[in-house]
């Protein structure tokens, strides 16, 4: 397949702002059709796009020779019955996270997909931010000694606003837990390996944003054991007053070892904090050119903003898989990993115990 074709299911605001502008930076890849079910929604995508194929009806995209792989970025209940059509429908899936409403739904479809022979990846968007890869590298050479805590903190100022579907159990699952939360686990997956057991808390502390019903969670907490003897902390907000927005506000992970510190934050994609055993204290770390952009990406650092466009190489990553036929970096049993973890705190905190994992 010289062109590749890829359908969008769901336009909405994360399609814009990462999946379209990182398919632009692909060769040979062509968006041969969108689906979204508001036709507003779908004209916009189509102006930007001048796609000539648009339906309200993902089965239809599906139903297409010509589109050989499949990004989904619908609400979350729809990510499950989505991508088992697409694996079906023998595409080859990038699916938001988190990929299904719990943790069997998504180790169903990370087998499917793996029987399938298609090319599977969630979008764990924050494993491409330059000072996480480096982050990875380091502790994986051994830099950090044996892991022994890991922490991370992301507190925002999402105030009382509505949040559309977000704020709704049945079409969402969690509130803060998959927003965020879901992308910490899986670097507390990547950096330190699998957890053990945790206990957790949520809170719905606005059961009411702009005047409608939100049950989902707008707090989390969890400590956790890893399986290598290292423990966790990991806490998640939208109530931090004050705090702003999205990498305007505090998404902070530090990694302590018997050997040294590192600390990163997503707003500093090009540098991390480092201590080292017995040393003076925090100090920065440059993150090395060759780390800047992601292997395969032809991403030009000079144009748009590196802390916005680092989201861009998550698409070039899919594609790369898909021409080079090998798995994506990050696949849907990482996907069903970190449900793993949002399924147990879910469980932790209505029972008031400790899950093993
Ligand atoms: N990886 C990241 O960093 C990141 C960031 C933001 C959002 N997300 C995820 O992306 C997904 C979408 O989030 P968003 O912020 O773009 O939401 P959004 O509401 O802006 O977009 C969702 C779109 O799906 C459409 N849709 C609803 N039902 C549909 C159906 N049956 N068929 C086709 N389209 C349908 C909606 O009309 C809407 O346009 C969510 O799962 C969210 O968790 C991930």
């Amino acid at each position: 397949m010289s062109i590749l074709g890829v359908g969008i299911i769901g336009c909405g605001g994360i399609v814009l702002q990462n999946h379209l502008p990182g398919l632009a930076l692909c060769g040979d890849v062509r968006v041969a059709g969108l689906c979204d079910s508001d036709e507003r929604t779908l004209e916009r995508a189509r102006t930007e796009t001048g796609c000539s194929f648009v339906t309200t009806q993902y089965a239809e995209l599906l139903a297409r020779e010509d589109i050989h792989a499949v990004i989904i970025a619908t609400p979350n209940m729809l990510h499950f019955p989505i991508a088992m059509a697409a694996i079906a429908a023998d595409k080859h899936v990038l699916c938001e996270k988190p990929i299904a409403m719990n943790a069997v739904d998504a180790l169903v479809l990370a087998r499917s997909a793996d029987v399938a022979r298609v090319r599977h990846m969630t979008a764990f968007t924050y494993l491409f931010v330059p000072a996480m890869r480096y982050l990875k590298h380091l502790v994986g050479q051994g830099d950090l000694g044996e892991p022994r805590h890991y922490r991370s903190c992301r507190l925002q100022d999402w105030g009382t606003r509505d949040l559309g579907w977000r704020m709704v159990k049945k079409f969402a699952g969690t509130g803060e837990i998959g927003d965020m939360l879901s992308h910490r686990i899986n670097f507390a997956q990547h950096i330190v390996g699998p957890m053990t057991r945790l206990v957790a808390n949520v809170k719905t502390l606005t059961p009411i944003r702009g005047g409608k019903p939100n049950d989902t969670d707008d707090w989390v907490a969890i400590i956790a054991d890893f399986r290598n003897g290292a423990t966790g902390v990991l806490e998640s907000s939208k109530l931090a007053s004050g705090r702003n927005e999205s990498w305007r506000s505090l998404d902070y992970v530090e990694v302590n070892g018997s050997e040294g510190s590192f600390e990163f934050t997503t707003g500093k994609w090009n540098e991390l904090q480092y201590g080292r055993l017995g040393g003076p204290g925090m100090t920065v770390l440059p993150v090395p050119r060759e780390f800047w952009v992601w292997p395969g990406s032809n991403r030009n650092l000079g144009v748009g903003d590196p802390l916005v466009s680092f989201r861009y190489d998550q698409a070039v990553e899919f594609i790369n898989a898909i021409r080079e036929q090998r798995p994506c970096s990050v696949t849907f049993h990482e996907g069903a990993a970190a449900q793993t973890v949002m399924d147990a705190a879910l469980e932790s905190a209505q029972s008031g115990r400790w899950i093993d994992l």
